[in-house]
C-alpha cells in the first residue's frame, strides 16, 4: 500500500502570489515599522501570520454560502448552523457570535468582574484580555512539560491537576468563575490536551461547584491527537471522541475560523440555561438577534458546512502530517522548535535560536522580521511582545517562552509551498549570527502586540 498522505482534495480555484525583492522587503518592513501585522498581506508571500479566518472553503461551502437565509429572526440557516455546533458539542444552547473573541466578551462580561479569577492550562491573548477587561484576573496553570519547549510528551497542552486544585484552595472556590481549557494549546506550542486531563479537571471543578469551559477552536485536531496518542481512543471515531470531550464540559467557546474553515463566525454553546439567557441578553446589543449572532446567514451555512468537513479523518490525518513534515525538516538541521510539532503551527523557539538576543530586545520578533526580509514569509511572535509585562521599575517581565508561530492555513499551501517555508527557516538560522533586536517606540494598552511600532536596537 502506497504510504505518501495527500492532500485529501483537488484545487478549483487560485490566488496568484506577488514576489517581492530582499531590497523591497526589508523598505516594507521599515514602514511597518518592523510589526509583520502592519504589512499590507500583498507584500508577503507565505502568509502564516494565522490559521484563522484564512482556510480555503470547500465546493460545497461555497454552494451552502447560496443557500443563506438572510432572515432577520428565525432564519434557516441559523436551524442548521445549530444542529451541526448539537450535533458535535451535545450542548443545549447555541448561540452565535461573529467570532471567538465575542463569546468570550459576551461570556466573560457576565461571568467575571473585580476579584474574580479564571483558571486555565493557557488562555490565549484575547481570551486573557476579555478576562482582564472585566476587571477579573487570568491564571495560567500549564504543566511543566509544556513549558520546555524542547521536551517531547503526547500532551504537552495539559493543564497541571495538582497546582489547578492548589490555587482552587488558595483563591476560595467562590472566587473563580470557571476554568477554561484550550484545545489545542495556541499560546503554548499547538499541543493538545488529552481526554483524561479534560475528565479529571473536570472532575476538580465539579466537586468544587466550579463551572468547566473548552475553548473550542481547534477541537478536531485535538481529538485527532487523543486518537492518535492516547490509550483507548485508536479505533474511536472522531464524533465519539469530540462528543466525550464536550461531555464534560459546561459550556465552550468557539472561533469557527479555525476549525470549522469558515473565514469569519464562531459560537457560544451552553447548558446552564439562566446563563444562556443572560449571555442572549448581551447578544442582543452587541452582536444581533440569537438567531444570527453577528453573522450573516450565508456564513451560518458555511460553518454548518464546514463543522461536518472539519471531522473527516483523511482530512485530519494529512493536516497533522503536513505539520509533522515541516518539523522533521527543521530537526534534521538542527533549528529549534517546540516538540512535538502542534496541530495548526510549527513554534520556533527563539530563546534558543537567538540566544545572543536579550529578551527585552524581543528575540521572537526579531526572528519574525528575518523570515519576511529573507523570504518573504509572515509569521508571529508569540513572546514577550505579545504577553510581556513591565514591572513597577520599567524593566521588562518576560512571557515565559519566546517563540515565533508560523500557522498554517487550512487546504491553502502546497508541500512545495511547504518545502520553501522550511528552506528559509534553515537558511536564516545559518545566518543568526548577524540578526539584532529591536526596541518598541509605540505601544497600545492592552493586546499591544498588534498594533507596536519598534525600531532595530542601534
Ligand atoms: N481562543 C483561541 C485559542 C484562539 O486561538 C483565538 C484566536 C481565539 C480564542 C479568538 O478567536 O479570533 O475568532 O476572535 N486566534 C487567532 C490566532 C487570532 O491567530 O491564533 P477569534
Amino acid at each position: 500500500m502506497a504510504t505518501t498522505i495527500i492532500e485529501p482534495f483537488r484545487i478549483k480555484s487560485v490566488e496568484p502570489l506577488r514576489f517581492t525583492t530582499k531590497a523591497q522587503r526589508a523598505g516594507i518592513l521599515e514602514q511597518a515599522f518592523y510589526n509583520p501585522f502592519l504589512i499590507h498581506a500583498d507584500d508577503v508571500l507565505i502568509d502564516l501570520l494565522t490559521d484563522s479566518g484564512t482556510s480555503a472553503m470547500s465546493s460545497r461551502q461555497w454552494a451552502a454560502i447560496m443557500e443563506g437565509d438572510e432572515s432577520y429572526a428565525g432564519s434557516r440557516s441559523f436551524y442548521r448552523f445549530e444542529a451541526a455546533v448539537k450535533k458535535i458539542t451535545g450542548m443545549k444552547n447555541i448561540i452565535p457570535t461573529h467570532q471567538g473573541r465575542a463569546s468570550e466578551k459576551i461570556l466573560f462580561t457576565i461571568t467575571g468582574g473585580k476579584g474574580k479569577y479564571f483558571l486555565s492550562n493557557t488562555l490565549f491573548d484575547t481570551t486573557r484580555a476579555n478576562i482582564e477587561f472585566s476587571g477579573a484576573e487570568g491564571i495560567d496553570l500549564l504543566t511543566e512539560a509544556g513549558r520546555q519547549p524542547a521536551t517531547i510528551a503526547p500532551f504537552k497542552g495539559n493543564i497541571d491537576l495538582v497546582v489547578l486544585e492548589k490555587t482552587i484552595k488558595e483563591k476560595g472556590a467562590a472566587q473563580i468563575a470557571m476554568c477554561i481549557i484550550t484545545i489545542t494549546n495556541n499560546s503554548g506550542g499547538g499541543q493538545p490536551v488529552s481526554m483524561e486531563n479534560i475528565r479529571e479537571a473536570s472532575r476538580i471543578c465539579k466537586k468544587h461547584g466550579i463551572a468547566f469551559f473548552i475553548d473550542a477552536c481547534r477541537f478536531a485536531e485535538n481529538c485527532y491527537f487523543i486518537k492518535q496518542r492516547e490509550e483507548g481512543y485508536a479505533t474511536k471515531t472522531m464524533e465519539a471522541i469530540a462528543s466525550e470531550v464536550f461531555s464534560y464540559a459546561d459550556g465552550c467557546t468557539m472561533s469557527a475560523k479555525k476549525d470549522a474553515f469558515a473565514n469569519i463566525g464562531g459560537f457560544l454553546a451552553l447548558n446552564d440555561d439562566a446563563l444562556t439567557q443572560e449571555c442572549r441578553n448581551l447578544l442582543v446589543i452587541t452582536e444581533g438577534f440569537p438567531t444570527y449572532g453577528g453573522l450573516a446567514g450565508r456564513d451560518l451555512e458555511a460553518i454548518a458546512v464546514g463543522l461536518e468537513e472539519i471531522m473527516d479523518e483523511h482530512y485530519l490525518k494529512y493536516r497533522i502530517r503536513s505539520m509533522e513534515y515541516i518539523g522533521e525538516k527543521l530537526e534534521a538541521a538542527g533549528v529549534p522548535f517546540v516538540k512535538p510539532v502542534g496541530g495548526h503551527a510549527v513554534y520556533l523557539d527563539a530563546k534558543a535560536f537567538l540566544p545572543h538576543i536579550p529578551l527585552h530586545q524581543y528575540p521572537g520578533l526579531t526572528l519574525s522580521n528575518a523570515l519576511y526580509i529573507e523570504g518573504g514569509i509572515r509569521s508571529v511572535e508569540i513572546g514577550s511582545l505579545m504577553f510581556g509585562k513591565y514591572a513597577a521599575d520599567g524593566s521588562l517581565i518576560p512571557a515565559q517562552m519566546e517563540l515565533v508561530r508560523l500557522a498554517v492555513p487550512r487546504r491553502v499551501y502546497t508541500q512545495s509551498h511547504i518545502d520553501y517555508v522550511a528552506e528559509i527557516i534553515i537558511d536564516v538560522f545559518k545566518k543568526r549570527q548577524e540578526l539584532k533586536g529591536y526596541e518598541i517606540v509605540y505601544e497600545a494598552p492592552l493586546l499591544r502586540h498588534f498594533t507596536a511600532k519598534l525600531k532595530p536596537v542601534a
